[in-house]
């Protein structure tokens, strides 16, 4: 009744923005990423007879309260599935991604805590079916279960069984490098999970973010198929403005950059002045990713950690799927 699992998180280079339905975690859009070498969580869980409630036990400390809780929910779809309501787990993981720093450690730490809990239930899924349960931990995190490039195909169905992410490409067809900058390490005010809603049912932009997406989708697989980095560069960035402006034109209009974001972005475009290839991404949180081919490493890195408001720059080879022990 022990099982552990290691995952590393991804960043999408299309974007899941918008759910179209809460409970079941179903998008309303396919997205892709890429998986991380760099950030990972690993996660054993431990099905106990003398445990009288779930324990979570996050980088050595305790956990209560909302991040608890979701943790203990989530492992009741697992209990339900496996008939097993009324044994509890003792979740003990280890995490070396910066938490809500819009950093997706959810993604890394929800496909860990599948993985780790059907190997303690030895439930023997495929990677479809626990890709299908992920997802219902956190969405992006469905697109962790494997390594390389990732698409998480949105389904039609609504029971969700269409729903779960498959590999357009392995771990080492393309060696690209991410670099995620670190600008703060505060915790963010609007979780992916309410700025998501709020954009979904107020955004004045969000049928125009809907209707781009098959062409940004159609292109980017094109361009990782033929290597084409200048071509899933373009792509990858216009799609993230795309999915910041909808939050512009939500009610109330938010925004997950500060000041330090915008003056990176721009330090992200200069570099392509001076004929280096990078491009940026962002999540639901102020910090950057920068993608960027390795020839290049050097001089990406030096400016980025020479740039304003920068803590910290933490690089990522494209990275494998997830593993047990
Ligand atoms: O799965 P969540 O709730 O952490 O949402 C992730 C949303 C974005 O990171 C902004 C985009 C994505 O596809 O990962």
């Amino acid at each position: 009744m022990k099982g552990t699992a290691k995952a590393h998180t991804n960043i999408a280079l299309i974007k899941y923005w918008g759910k179209r339905n809460e409970k079941l975690i179903l998008p309303t859009n396919s997205s892709l990423s890429v998986t991380l070498d760099g950030l990972h969580t690993e996660t054993t869980v431990q099905f106990r007879e003398d445990l009288q409630e779930d324990v979570f036990v996050l980088d050595n400390k305790e956990v209560t309260g909302v991040a608890y809780d979701r943790v203990t929910n989530y492992l009741d779809l697992f209990r339900h599935y496996a008939n097993k309501q009324g044994v509890f787990a003792e979740v003990t993981s280890t995490n070396n991604v910066p938490t809500a720093a819009g950093f997706a450690s959810s993604a890394s730490g929800f496909a860990a805590l599948a993985g780790a809990t059907s190997k303690a239930l030895d439930l023997q899924l495929s990677d479809e079916d626990l890709s299908r349960f992920t997802r219902q931990g956190s969405g992006s995190a469905c697109r962790s279960i494997y390594g390389g490039f990732v698409e998480w195909q949105m389904g039609e169905r609504d029971d969700g069984q269409d729903s779960f992410a498959v590999q357009v490409a392995p771990q080492d067809h393309w060696d690209i490098r991410v670099a995620a900058v670190v600008l703060t390490a505060e915790e963010k005010d609007v979780s992916s999970r309410v700025g998501m809603r709020r954009t979904v049912e107020t955004s004045v932009f969000y049928d125009g973010w809907l209707q781009s997406l098959p062409k940004d989708m159609e292109t980017i697989k094109e361009g990782i198929r033929d290597k084409d980095f200048e071509m899933v560069g373009k792509v990858a960035e216009a799609n993230c403005l795309k999915m910041h402006a909808t939050t512009f034109g939500a009610t109330p209009p938010f925004t997950y950059w500060q000041d330090t974001t915008m003056s990176l972005m721009q330090t992200v475009q200069n570099l392509r002045k001076k004929e280096i290839p990078a491009y940026f991404t962002i999540d639901a949180g102020p910090n950057v990713k920068v993608i960027y081919l390795p020839e290049y490493e050097k001089e990406v890195l030096r400016t980025l950690e020479a740039a304003r408001g920068v803590e910290k720059v933490i690089v990522s080879k494209v990275g494998a799927g997830i593993s047990y022990k």
